[in-house]
């Protein structure tokens, strides 16, 4: 077959129509029928008889065409998108007790005890999103954001094989949002961080966060490189049409339309069966094709959903059941120390590689020096490693008693910092040993360059971390400031950079000059000061001289700042050092425009007037970093579980109060869920 088909525009416009319907229907046999009735080759193969096609007659191009699912130029900037039908969250169970709890309340609250019919489906661990399609066309695609507002990925989300441009058959309603979960499959992850290795960048943590910076990307052809699949679950808005009474037959209807919908999903009657449908797709989970962190229970009749309503922003209708963390077993073979930042020494666990909930895990936090004494560990050990999530990897407990002991060694912690030698500080109430010389050690120059570099700080695209080590390594810089009079020259020399690249990052330099008071402040990296007090402080007073010259009694009259961070701000601003650092910044060209000093009243603030309450371990940070980090977004955290309680954030091994808020009805949410509030600040 020629390339270039020879063929009059009318033979043309009938062979692409053919070969689109054709592609559409092996598209949908291969993701929502699983039952493929070609191989890849002979796909392609039609595909690029179709491109031949639109290549010779562009004007038989249109979006839903096949063809088009390469991705398009970049944006600048997604647009916001408002979910007319918010889209919610839900609530948890973390045990067959809380499980069957979730059966009674519905059954008081329908006054019917007759048991429910439930649809039991796996909960996805990857990134929701919402689609709209208009008379059976894809118009629009939106992540979730804070419910209520989320991004438009339009362009993303065409890229996507198993989303359909054009809905299949017919009798859909005229407006229809479908809703789902994005998710990247095992293989694909393992295959897009096999390819970052080869060429040298960092690898993603997991499938979810792997999905989730997929569709981030303003560049749609970058994710169309990446083999997500999308999951239908749920309708939002509709407008018109007749749609089914219960959510099987739903889900039946959308595969029907041409939508993949998970095959495991099953309808079951009463709680017993659900607690059933846990043990099986528990036992199917280790070899799934892609991650799931539960199951989601959802009763099937819309009728009795709406009987049902809804509580804060979760349905009552519909609960998850969370799987534990996994675990897997393997051996510490060394502990090394890394300095932070601000200086801090963190243990890190080097572990012989162990295959975990899909991912393979060489490394774990180890927190501090109170964590190795309360494990018992020394290095030689076999120990649990676990794994909740998005969370960093963990060991959860060294497996003693049959293993002889010989061999093990201690493990010792350093007296001075392992990178510049000087003394370390170790602060009591934190359990946390500090190497105290501040930016002159090169482990935190390096850390506070990566961090001034970083997305949410001045967003200097392409200055990695590797290329941060070499240029510090180099002492072809010093500070920050140093960034703004890079040569070419110096650039071109170091590993992996060619003059493209080189100009590049100097471009990306230069443009960082122009930042936000917020921005700016929070790529300081100030302790304690993250991007929601950053603002704070931003929009309270205006401009940075205001901030330098303010004291600790001005900075408590800013709401939610509390004597930790004023103190932290005042000492930040008054070191010699960093006033330099600032001023040279300043003639370097970096330069923002002043903020008129708004509203920062505390009912300005996301979470004004709601009482939060936080119970068990957190992984990520103390229950008081926890704390700090609400009354920064304006709540108030509170000891005790009532009526009143807006939230409770309930961590691993969380007890009487989780019990009360379920028995109250208050909304829970796990360590993950509040990581996620906590990044998008409300
Ligand atoms: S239903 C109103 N079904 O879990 C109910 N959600 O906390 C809305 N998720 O971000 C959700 N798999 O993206 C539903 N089979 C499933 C799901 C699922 C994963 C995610 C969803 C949402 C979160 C809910």
């Amino acid at each position: 077959m020629s390339d270039k088909p020879n063929l009059s525009f009318k033979q043309a416009a009938i062979e692409a129509e053919a070969l689109r319907e054709q592609l559409d229907q092996h598209n949908y046999r291969y993701y929502s029928l699983d039952d493929p009735q070609i191989d890849d080759a002979e796909y392609d193969q039609l595909l690029r008889r179709l491109e031949n096609i639109e290549a010779l007659y562009p004007a038989l191009r249109n979006p839903e065409s096949p063809t088009q699912r390469v991705g398009s130029a970049p944006l600048s900037i997604f647009e916001s998108v408002e979910h007319k039908v918010p889209m919610l969250s839900l609530a948890n169970a973390f045990n067959d007790d809380e499980l069957r709890g979730f059966e009674r309340r519905l059954q008081t609250r329908l006054d019917d005890n007759s048991p429910i019919t439930f649809v039991c489906e796996p909960k996805l661990d990857g990134v929701a999103v919402s689609l709209l399609y208009r008379d059976g066309v894809l118009v629009q695609g939106a992540t979730r954001g804070d419910g209520f507002t989320g991004e438009n990925i339009t362009a993303n989300v065409r890229t996507i094989a198993s989303i359909p441009l054009k809905l299949k058959g017919q009798g859909f309603p005229p407006m229809l949002e479908v809703r789902g979960e994005i998710y990247l499959p095992r293989a694909g992850f393992n295959a897009i961080n096999a390819e970052a290795l080869v060429k040298d960048e960092k690898p993603f943590v997991n499938p979810r966060n792997a999905a989730a910076g997929s569709l981030r990307q303003l560049d749609s052809r970058i994710t169309a490189t990446r083999p997500l699949e999308m999951c239908a679950y749920s309708l939002g808005q509709t407008e018109g049409g007749q749609l089914p009474d219960s959510h099987l037959a739903t889900m039946l209807q959308l595969k029907e339309w041409g939508f993949l919908t998970n095959n495991l999903m099953e309808a079951v009657v009463g709680i017993d069966a659900c607690v059933d449908y846990y043990q099986r797709l528990e036992a199917l989970r280790p070899n799934l094709a892609y991650d799931i962190d539960g199951i989601v229970y959802k009763v099937d009749s819309f009728h009795l959903q709406q009987a049902l309503g809804f509580v804060a922003r979760a349905p009552r209708w519909a609960i998850a059941r969370k799987f534990p963390a996994e675990e897997a077993i393997t051996r510490l073979l060394d502990v090394e120390f890394q300095v932070g930042r601000t200086g801090a020494v963190t243990p890190v666990a080097r572990l012989e590689p162990v295959f975990v909930g899909g991912v393979t895990v060489s490394n774990a936090s180890l927190h501090n020096e109170d964590e190795i004494k309360r494990l018992g560990l020394r290095i030689g050990d076999q120990v649990v490693v676990r794994r909740a999530g998005d969370v960093i990897p963990q060991i959860a407990r060294v497996i003693s008693g049959e293993i002889d002991s010989d061999g093990l060694k201690n493990i010792l912690f350093p007296k001075t910092c392992p990178v510049c030698g000087s003394p370390l500080q170790r602060s009591d109430e934190q359990a946390v040993l500090r190497c105290i010389d501040g930016l002159v050690c090169p482990a935190q120059r390096k850390e506070a360059i990566k961090h001034f570099a970083s997305r949410k700080a001045l967003d200097i695209d392409g200055l990695g971390d590797k290329i941060i080590d070499q240029l510090v390594d180099a002492k072809l810089i010093h500070s920050v400031a140093d960034l703004f009079s890079l040569s070419i020259e110096q650039l071109v020399g170091l590993e992996r950079m060619a003059s493209k690249s080189a100009s590049n990052l100097l471009a990306a330099i230069a443009a960082a000059r122009h930042t936000t008071l917020p921005r700016f402040l929070y790529a300081l990296g100030i302790r304690e000061v993250g991007e929601t007090t950053a603002k704070l402080l931003a929009n309270h007073f205006g401009t940075l001289e205001k901030l330098q010259e303010s004291n600790v009694e001005a900075l408590l009259a800013v709401p939610s700042i509390g004597p930790v961070v004023a103190d932290f701000v005042t000492e930040f601003f008054s070191n010699p050092h960093h006033l330099a650092i600032i001023a040279s910044l300043r003639e370097a060209g970096v330069h923002w425009p002043d903020i008129q000093p708004a509203d920062t009243k505390p009912q300005a603030l996301p979470l004004a007037g709601q009482i939060w309450v936080l119970t068990g371990t957190l992984a990520t940070m103390s229950r008081g970093e926890g704390k700090e980090q609400l009354e920064a977004l304006g709540a108030k955290v509170t000891g005790s579980v009532s009526a009143k309680t807006t939230c409770l954030v309930a961590g691993e091994s969380a007890g009487s109060k989780l019990d009360k808020a379920r028995s109250l009805d208050v909304q829970v949410i796990d360590e993950k869920e509040f990581l996620a509030l906590l990044e998008k600040g409300t």
